[in-house]
C-alpha cells in the first residue's frame, strides 16, 4: 500500500468559534514553532469579520492558551487567510476554492470545527465548489447523537469523501498517556500472560472532573455525560485496554482490533447503569429547571470474548466530583491460597494508569511488613511521567497526523457505530436519576454496581 500524500493546505470552518480559540490556534502556533506549519491555512466563518480581526483573535487565543511566541505567531499570521461567508452560500466555497488555487493547494484538509448540524450543508457545498477533490475532512465529536444519527452522519460524509479521507477527532486518542496504554500493553512481555480472564478480576475506569458544566449548560442539555465522554473517550479506552494484539502498527491493524472489541461489548441496560445529576445543575444557565440529563454515570460492562468473559469493566464519569482525575485500574485476582495466616487483604495486585492531570503508571503489590510476623502491606511501584517542555498537545498531534495522512489515532466509522451500539439502549428512555452533592464521588446508588468487587477504586 502506498503511503497517503500529505495535505497541502488546512481549511478550518468555525474560525471565530470556541474550538478554534481554545485548541486550533494554539496547535497551529505550536506547529509553527516546530517548523511544521509549511502550508497555507484558511479560516472560514460567518461573522462579518476582517482578516485583521481574526488575527487579533488568534493572538488572544495563543496568549491565553500556552503563551504567545512572537516568531511562531508571525509564521502563523503569514500563512493565515480568511473567508467570511455563509455556510449555505456557494459563493463562500467558490471564494475558498480560488484562495486554495491561488496558493497552489491541490489536496486540502477541511476541518469542520462547527456544530454537527452544519456538516451536511458544508460537505455538499465543498463538493459543489470542487474543494473536496483529493481532499480530507476532519470532524469533531460528537459523531451523531445515537446509533441512527451516527449512521446518517457517516452516510452524509461518505457521500462526498471516502472513509480513508475522513478523520474523526477524539482528542483522547491523541493524548500521550492514552497512547502509552497501548504501548505499555504490547511492548512488555510480562503483561500478556496475565492480561485475561484467568488473572484479571475487574477493570475500573474513572473520569472525574471537579468542575461543573462551566458555561456549557446548553450543550450539556443536548448531550449529558454518556454522549459527552463515555460513548467516545472512555469506550476508546476500553478498546485499548481490552483489544487483541494488532498484527502491526498500521493504522487499520490497530483500528480493526479496536472495532472488534467494541463489537463484543454487550449493549447496556438500566440494570447495569446508575445515573446522577449534581445538585445545582438545574440552576445553570441554559439548563432546564426540571432537566433529566445525567452529569454522572456509572456503568458495568461485559465483554463477550474469549479473553474477557465474566470480567466486569466498570466505567464512571462525572462533573462536579471530588477531584479532577482520569484513572484506570486493572485489578488482578488474589493468590489461590493463603500461605501466610493474615486477614484476607483488600488490596492485592493491580496495574494503575493515571491519565490526567498527571501521567503515572503504578503496579500494586504486597510486601512483608518488617518484623517477626509474616504479614504484609500493600505497596506500589510507580513512575510519574513529568511533562517535557516540548510535549505535544493532543490537538497539535492530531492535526499534524491528519495533514500527514496518518489515521491511526482517529476514530473509524465502525468503531464509532459499535460504541453507539453499546449505549444506544439506555440513552433514549427515561432512566433513574439520583441527585449527588457537588465535590462528592457521585450518587451512593452507584455502589451497588461494584459490591461483588469490594467497591470503587477511588483515585487518591
Ligand atoms: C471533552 C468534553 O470532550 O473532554 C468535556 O466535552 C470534558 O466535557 C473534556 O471536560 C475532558 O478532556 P480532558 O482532555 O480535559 O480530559
Amino acid at each position: 500500500m502506498t503511503a497517503p500524500m500529505a495535505s497541502d493546505a488546512l481549511v478550518f470552518f468555525g474560525a471565530t468559534g470556541d474550538l478554534a480559540y481554545k485548541k486550533i490556534f494554539p496547535a497551529l502556533q505550536a506547529m509553527a514553532r516546530r517548523g511544521r506549519l509549511t502550508f497555507p491555512v484558511v479560516g472560514v466563518a460567518k461573522s462579518g469579520w476582517s482578516r485583521a480581526q481574526l488575527v487579533e483573535r488568534a493572538r488572544q487565543s495563543v496568549t491565553q492558551h500556552g503563551g504567545l511566541d512572537e516568531a511562531a505567531f508571525a509564521t502563523l499570521v503569514d500563512r493565515l487567510g480568511y473567508v467570511d461567508g455563509d455556510y449555505a452560500d456557494l459563493a463562500t466555497f467558490r471564494e475558498l476554492k480560488s484562495k486554495l488555487d491561488a496558493a497552489g493547494a491541490r489536496r486540502p484538509t477541511h476541518y469542520l470545527a462547527i456544530p454537527p448540524s452544519m456538516f451536511p450543508i458544508v460537505v455538499q457545498r465543498l463538493a459543489e465548489a470542487g474543494c473536496q477533490v483529493d481532499g480530507r475532512v476532519v470532524v469533531e465529536k460528537p459523531f451523531g447523537r445515537d446509533l441512527a444519527s451516527a449512521r446518517a452522519l457517516n452516510e452524509t460524509l461518505h457521500g462526498v469523501f471516502p472513509e480513508s479521507a475522513i478523520y474523526r477527532i477524539d482528542h483522547y486518542l491523541g493524548k500521550e498517556a492514552v497512547q502509552n496504554i497501548l504501548y505499555f500493553r504490547f511492548a512488555n512481555s510480562f503483561l500478556e500472560p496475565v492480561w485475561n480472564r484467568n488473572h484479571v478480576d475487574n477493570v475500573q475506569i474513572t473520569m472525574a472532573e471537579s468542575f461543573g458544566v462551566a458555561g456549557r449548560g446548553r450543550f450539556y442539555e443536548e448531550t449529558g455525560v454518556i454522549r459527552d465522554v463515555i460513548q467516545n473517550h472512555l469506550l476508546q479506552l476500553v478498546g485499548f485496554l481490552a483489544m487483541e494484539p494488532p498484527s502491526s502498527n498500521a493504522s487499520d491493524a490497530i483500528r480493526d482490533e479496536q472495532a472488534k472489541v467494541l463489537r463484543t461489548v454487550r449493549p447496556l441496560d438500566d440494570a447495569h447503569m446508575v445515573r446522577g445529576q449534581f445538585r445545582g445543575y438545574r440552576d445553570e444557565p441554559g439548563v432546564s429547571p426540571d432537566s433529566y440529563m445525567g452529569t454522572y454515570a456509572a456503568l458495568k460492562l461485559w465483554i463477550d470474548s474469549w479473553r474477557w468473559a465474566d470480567v466486569p469493566f466498570f466505567v464512571r464519569a462525572g462533573k462536579s466530583l471530588a477531584m479532577t482525575c482520569t484513572e484506570v485500574v486493572v485489578e488482578f485476582k488474589n493468590p489461590p491460597q493463603v500461605v501466610f495466616k493474615e486477614p484476607r487483604f483488600e488490596q492485592g495486585n493491580y496495574v494503575r494508569f493515571r491519565l490526567g492531570p498527571q501521567v503515572q503508571i503504578g503496579i500494586g503489590a504486597r510486601a512483608k511488613h518488617p518484623g517477626e510476623r509474616m504479614t504484609g502491606r500493600p505497596i506500589e511501584l510507580s513512575v510519574v511521567q513529568q511533562p517535557t517542555s516540548d510535549e505535544m498537545d493532543a490537538y497539535e498531534r492530531l492535526l499534524g497526523d491528519a495533514m500527514g495522512g496518518d489515521a491511526t489515532l482517529f476514530a473509524r466509522y465502525d468503531t464509532v457505530e459499535a460504541a453507539w451500539g453499546i449505549v444506544d439502549p439506555v440513552i433514549h428512555g427515561p432512566s433513574d436519576l439520583h441527585t449527588y452533592e457537588p465535590a462528592s464521588w457521585g450518587p451512593v446508588e452507584a455502589d451497588r454496581l461494584v459490591t461483588e468487587v469490594g467497591g470503587w477504586n477511588t483515585p487518591k
